[in-house]
């Protein structure tokens, strides 16, 4: 079945956003190609199973954790509900590297001077405005040659039945500051994960 509203189409990358680009089989293997020790953020953390990803493989200096922290776990696994969720990850997080701020993604990330990051995983709401606002705040404290990678680079989430703004965003972010994609991530069920970065200057 296909959702019957016209869909904003992305506009396209060009050979010189991509010439870089390498393709994995899962998201697991970009963690490798980031810089370790670094101060990271992760935008939507849910259950933390990623952040354990990122703190086993990347082992960061800083993490910082941001969710409106309201959210009901997966049903296979019922770990909080929406009222305990911001309890379960202030006690699996209890550790002086680990910032936990809880509140809609642009404003946490407006509390953070420029300049701050090394890189940041974004994976919180997933309509074209909100991603479009965090691509915003997410550039002005990511650090230069800083990383973003965005997950569910996905147009259109087949499963909830619900349009994502992820791509249109990203693609338009990469052409106005000039970034291009160092990695495709696949994924069982392509919700995909891209690594972008500034193209240097020569
Ligand atoms: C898909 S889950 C994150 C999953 C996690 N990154 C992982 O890979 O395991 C999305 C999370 O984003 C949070 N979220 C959604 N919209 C948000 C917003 N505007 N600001 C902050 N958090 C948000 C939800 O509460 C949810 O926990």
């Amino acid at each position: 079945m296909f959702s019957k509203k016209t869909q904003q189409k992305a506009p396209s990358l060009t050979a010189k956003h991509l010439i870089n680009c390498k393709v994995v089989p899962l998201r697991h293997s970009i963690l490798a190609m980031l810089p370790k020790n670094a101060i990271v953020a992760e935008i939507g953390v849910l259950g933390g199973d990623w952040s354990d990803k990122i703190i086993k493989n990347t082992t960061p200096e800083k993490l910082v954790l941001i969710d409106t922290f309201c959210s009901n776990d997966y049903p296979h696994l019922k770990r909080f509900t929406k009222n305990s969720h911001f309890d379960f990850i202030n006690s699996k997080f209890s550790t002086p590297s680990i910032d936990i701020r809880k509140g809609l993604s642009w404003e946490c990330l407006s509390e953070f001077e420029e300049n701050t990051f090394d890189w940041i995983y974004v994976d919180a709401a997933h309509d074209y405005k909100s991603v479009k606002k965090d691509l915003v705040e997410v550039h002005r404290v990511l650090k230069p040659n800083g990383y973003i990678i965005m997950n569910d680079y996905i147009m259109h989430d087949h499963i909830m039945k619900e349009d994502y703004g992820v791509v249109q965003a990203t693609n338009e972010f990469m052409l106005d500051n000039n970034f291009e994609m160092l990695c495709f991530a696949l994924h069982p069920d392509m919700f995909c994960d891209v690594l972008i970065k500034e193209i240097p200057t020569q």
